[in-house]
């Protein structure tokens, strides 16, 4: 168990020394709208390596850049398409992350040796202090997937990220709090590197949402093999998940409140719109592992807005835990 520590108000003091620390190589947990990202330097293999390391993730899985703003665009992606461009001005800061072509600053260390790199513009405003302020001592960004367990659900508190993290983090590394993740699922993620944006993981901003700016049709969803949410059993707690059947006695359910809980059912979860589901799902799968179960009736919400990304999440979690 490591003693690296929190930051509870994060002041201007404590931006600065989490960029401090991160310029030194270290690791920073920090909050954004949609998880907590486990942090590094982007440009520092050794650093980057290390958050494969605590997270246990295969190192050919690329990781997403956290840059400050559009500004920042022309020095990580190339060769970006006009949509592209727009995407990025209506949705930045915000839960959408871009796959554009890379530069040479981009390395196989950050892409997992593809000639692409996700780039994402948080609005959590600690996040986007933290990365302001170590894009302008450092002249880098920060490289952040979520700041969980590789197979495991992302987290949306700091202290998620103490309970599952803190065993493989050193003295040296931060865990920045900023309340609980706003929206609870992971961005949107859009490939713009052909002719017309292609969603390859979706979230909040939604298929609509993307149509109304890009002006393009969308392309459909093909290979998803490049993105390692799409393993089996991803965003998985250890409780086995079983969707849309009526739950037995010792089940847990999540359902939205309309749904009545069968006698001997232990109501995990009870959202009244498709946001509060998203928001509150995860720790809601946190909390059912806390108490023991073993497994979890979901209803899922309608396949539409960001129904459609909770359905995702909770069609790889249904893979069951990963061992
Ligand atoms: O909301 C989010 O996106 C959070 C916060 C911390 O920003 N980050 C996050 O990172 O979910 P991660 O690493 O857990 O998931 C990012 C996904 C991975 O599945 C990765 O394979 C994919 O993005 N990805 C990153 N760069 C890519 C690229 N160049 N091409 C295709 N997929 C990419
Ligand atoms: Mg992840």
């Amino acid at each position: 168990m490591s003693n690296s520590r929190s930051f509870s108000n994060c002041t201007a003091d404590a931006i600065r020394e989490a960029a401090a620390a991160l310029k030194a190589g270290y690791l920073v947990a920090f909050p954004t709208e949609t998880v907590y990202g486990l942090g590094a330097d982007a440009r520092n293999p050794e650093a980057v390596k290390r958050i494969y390391e605590v997270k246990g993730r295969p190192s050919d899985h690329p990781l997403i850049v956290h840059i400050s703003s559009i500004s920042e665009l022309e020095k990580w992606a190339k060769e970006i398409p006009e949509y592209a461009i727009d995407l990025a001005r209506a949705f930045w800061p915000g839960p959408m992350t871009l796959i554009l072509k890379r530069t040479e600053i981009a390395q196989d260390f950050i892409t997992g040796g593809q000639e692409t790199v996700g780039l994402r513009v948080p609005s959590d405003p600690i996040a986007l202090a933290l990365i302001q302020e170590f894009e302008r001592i450092s002249g880098s960004a920060i490289a952040a997937p979520s700041a969980n367990r590789f197979g495991q659900v992302s987290p949306t508190s700091s202290s998620d990220v103490r309970e599952e993290l803190s065993n493989y983090l050193c003295d040296f590394d931060l865990i920045l709090e900023g309340g609980r993740s706003n929206i609870g699922i992971e961005s949107t993620i859009i490939d713009c590197t052909t002719g017309a944006p292609q969603i390859l993981r979706p979230g909040s901003i939604s298929h609509e949402d993307i149509a109304s700016i890009s002006n393009l049709t969308l392309r459909s969803v093909e290979s998803l093999t490049r993105v390692s949410g799409n393993f089996e059993s991803h965003y998985a707690p250890n409780a086995r998940i079983i969707l849309d059947i009526d739950p037995k006695e010792g089940q847990g359910l999540i359902a939205f409140d309309s749904f009545p809980t069968p006698p001997g059912v232990i109501r995990i979860f009870s959202p009244n719109t498709n946001v509060d589901f998203a928001r509150g799902l995860y720790s809601a799968l946190r909390n059912a592992d806390k108490i023991g179960l073993k497994e979890i009736v979901v209803y899922q919400p309608e396949y539409s807005g960001i129904g459609i990304a909770i359905r995702d999440r909770l069609g790889k979690a249904a893979f069951g835990p990963r061992k």
